[in-house]
């Protein structure tokens, strides 16, 4: 069975956990706290969603990371090979209070965060609707709510691609990370914010 973990547990990666939770699927959800902080969040998820530490999280097949942008080399310094591991980038280079763009030196975001996780296949996912948004029924409008997805992996993608179409999203890929990377960048690209349906 493929294992799940969630780093952050603030506004996208709880979001993510109770998408799960809503569907039946088991998680590990870590924060810079530690699990025992989690506590109200895994009351309210179980039996699905359990705190671990980061290092725990990070053993799943498959890891969302959500965590603010300059807070990813902290949060993932340290941690072993991620050996093939699928990481899901849900992150964004801009954060509270200020809401600066990050300065990203010409890269795309992804391709710093993928630079984090050596070893780790990267998807970038689940970063472009607001969390408040993500979290609700994505059979919406009539159809169901589009979730992008890109990465340079193909196998890494079609298991991505999977867990959205379980999870009730229609999944839209926009390709490798050096497309669809930038499609999906926020700020910057087109695409976030924006709620697309998908109708059959
Ligand atoms: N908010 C949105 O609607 C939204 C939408 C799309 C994408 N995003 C992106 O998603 C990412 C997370 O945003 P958010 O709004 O969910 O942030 P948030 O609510 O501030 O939550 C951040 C989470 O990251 C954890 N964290 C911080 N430093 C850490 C560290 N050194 N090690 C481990 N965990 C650490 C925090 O744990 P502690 O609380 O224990 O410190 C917290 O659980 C950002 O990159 C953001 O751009 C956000």
């Amino acid at each position: 069975m493929t294992t799940i973990g969630i780093i952050g547990a603030g506004n996208i990666g709880s979001a993510f956990a109770r998408i799960l939770a809503r569907n039946g699927i088991a998680a590990t959800i870590a924060n810079s706290r530690g699990p025992e902080t989690l506590t109200s969040l895994t009351d309210e998820l179980a039996p699905h969603i359990k705190a671990g530490t980061i290092e725990a999280a990070a053993q799943a097949d498959i890891v969302l990371i959500a965590v603010p942008w300059s807070k990813l080399p902290s949060a993932l310094a340290g941690l072993p090979n991620w050996n093939g591991r699928i990481v899901i980038d849900a992150n964004n280079p801009i954060e509270a209070p200020l809401f600066k763009p990050a300065d990203l030196n010409g890269r795309l975001s992804t391709e710093i965060v993928a630079g984090l996780v050596p070893g780790a296949r990267v998807v970038k996912a689940f970063n472009h609707l607001l969390a408040a948004l993500l979290t609700k029924d994505p059979h919406a409008e009539g159809g169901s709510r589009v979730l992008f997805y890109s990465g340079d992996d193909e196998s890494a993608k079609a298991e991505v691609a999977a867990l959205i179409e379980k999870l009730g999203f229609a999944g839209v890929d926009l390709g490798p990370i050096s497309i669809g990377g930038r499609l999906a960048q926020f700020p910057g690209g087109p695409l976030p914010a924006n709620n697309f349906v998908k109708f059959a």
